[in-house]
């Protein structure tokens, strides 16, 4: 059990926590890995947005890299890509679908966003995370690791849901799922509120689109200047 702060709708509040977000993702791994893409069209289209941000030289840093289902998509295009996630069962399902598929140049790190990486601050091209940052307990500080991380002139990519503008249907759901431990704790934050945080950690938005079905997954590209 922890006890966080967080920040939801618009304030910072006092959270207990029952379990860590590594144990709940350890926990769901083999569930969730089997679970398809929800909008394959959508993550297609995203996918399409970020590869045109990277050249072959890059270096990449994705930060819950979950499953690795982008990082084998993405690592062919760049010449080195570290596939970061919290959880270590999550990341050896990634390692075995790599293998499985034969993909080449993924560094598998097992490291949570904005603690150490073991990654040098400005040593990547590109740093990204994909549905991540409305679950971490302070998106401002997780930002800020990211903008770290990237050399300047790089890019900081992410896709987040933004409860606060669309889906307000599931806040009750997700709220009932994790008391039953079956959801992780979500922020709820609005386009608007993410685009500032960006803003605050010195990144300028270079393009920002709506890439789901339901219309509350925000994709940023933000670069550091
Ligand atoms: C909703 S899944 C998204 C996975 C993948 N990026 C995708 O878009 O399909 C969230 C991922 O973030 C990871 N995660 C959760 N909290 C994290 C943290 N504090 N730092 C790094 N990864 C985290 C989880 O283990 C999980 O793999």
């Amino acid at each position: 059990m922890c006890v966080r702060m967080i920040y939801q709708a618009g304030r910072f509040c006092w959270e207990i926590e029952m379990v860590t977000a590594e144990a709940f993702w350890d926990g769901v791994a083999a569930k969730y890995a089997e679970r398809p893409i929800g909008d394959m069209a959508a993550y297609d289209a995203t996918l399409e947005r970020v590869a045109s941000y990277l050249e072959p030289g890059d270096r990449v840093l994705e930060h819950g890299a979950g499953t690795g289902t982008t990082a084998i998509r993405l690592a062919p295009l760049v010449s080195g890509y570290v596939a970061a996630d919290i959880s270590g069962a999550l990341l050896g399902i990634a390692r075995e679908r790599a293998a499985a598929q034969g993909a080449e140049g993924i560094e598998f790190r097992h490291a949570g966003l904005g603690r150490d990486t073991g990654a040098d601050a400005a040593a990547f091209d590109a740093v990204m995370a994909f549905n991540l940052l409305h679950l971490m307990p302070d998106p401002q500080s997780a930002i800020h690791a990211m903008a770290d991380a990237a050399r300047p002139g790089g890019v900081v990519i992410t896709k987040t849901a933004c409860l606060n503008d669309g889906m307000r249907y599931l806040r009750p759901v997700l709220w009932i799922m994790r008391k039953l431990g079956r959801a992780p704790a979500v922020n709820i934050f609005s386009a608007a509120e993410l685009d500032r945080m960006f803003e605050e950690a010195g990144l300028k938005i270079v393009e920002t689109g709506w890439y789901s079905r339901k219309g509350a997954a925000r994709f940023v590209v933000a670069r550091k200047v």
